[in-house]
């Protein structure tokens, strides 16, 4: 079956930028992809504020009709009640949040978030529509022993447990040793991990997830290596970390197939 797989690069700031800093951010993002006649169809552009930021990033991109999608970095595993500091899925639909990132690596080693509380994320996810981007990688320790798709492809299967075989969902592919190091993975190294995992995709969900689903590589990604990421088949779009709050630099990587010509 052959689907046409629309290239997703998201923006994860992380713990930067405060919503008045959000707000110009995402304001000149679009004017700047708007000057570049980008093509919002032809590649999908999406950012990851703080959760004190989304608000404001919803009026603007509401308002203005910007075709910028934004997302939380994190959910809840519960719908509401006694869990202070936790923010629900419900609360993130009600702000139009279309994707929240689930089980970044920060999250798993910071917050020793596990594979079962990562699973029942992306279940929290779904059930409030939205769709989870689900973060696996491997850490430099796990490529010496385990090789290189083992541990992404087990978290991959645990983060999938319960889910159905209609849901749509993201993964991202990011490198423990990778990310936020500026040592990228070579294009050939997140193709066969990126293959690795399409492949669990179909065997867990079936062919038709599998063949829909993007798979994103993240780790170090700039405007000088996108479009060698872009380029393999299996690679959908990126996650991209630092290079996302670089203006210039995050509007270059969305624009890869412009400047390289992909
Ligand atoms: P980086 O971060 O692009 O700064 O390596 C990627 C991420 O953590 O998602």
């Amino acid at each position: 079956m052959v689907v046409n797989r629309v290239p997703l690069i998201a923006g994860n700031w992380k713990m930067n930028l405060d919503h008045l800093q959000a707000i110009a951010f995402v304001q000149k993002l679009a004017w700047s992809l708007a000057d570049a006649k980008h093509d919002a169809a032809s590649v999908e552009v999406a950012v990851f504020p703080p959760f004190t930021d989304l608000r404001s990033v919803q009026t603007l991109v509401s308002a203005d009709k910007l075709p910028i999608a934004f997302g939380a970095q994190d959910l809840s595993e519960h719908d509401s009640g006694a869990y202070t500091g936790e923010i629900s899925g419900a609360f993130l639909k009600a702000l139009e949040c279309g994707y929240v990132l689930i089980g970044h690596s920060e999250r798993r080693t910071l917050h020793a978030e596990s594979d079962e509380q990562v699973a029942a994320k992306v279940t929290a996810a779904l059930k409030h529509n939205l769709v989870p981007i689900i973060c696996v990688g491997e850490t430099s320790e796990d490529l010496e022993k385990h090789g290189p798709s083992a541990v992404p492809v087990a978290q991959l299967r645990a983060a999938l447990s319960g889910i159905s075989a209609t849901a749509d969902i993201v993964v991202a592919y990011e490198p423990v040793w990778a990310i936020g190091s500026g040592q990228a993975a070579t294009p050939e190294q997140a193709e066969q991990v990126a293959a690795a995992l399409r492949a669990e995709l179909r065997e867990t969900l079936g062919e038709d997830v599998a063949a829909k689903t993007r798979i994103l590589y993240g780790g170090s990604v700039k405007a000088a290596n996108i479009a060698g990421f872009m380029r393999e088949p299996n690679v959908d779009g990126a996650l991209v970390g630092g290079a996302s709050l670089d203006l210039n630099e995050f509007s270059s990587i969305v624009r890869y197939q412009k400047h390289v010509g992909v």
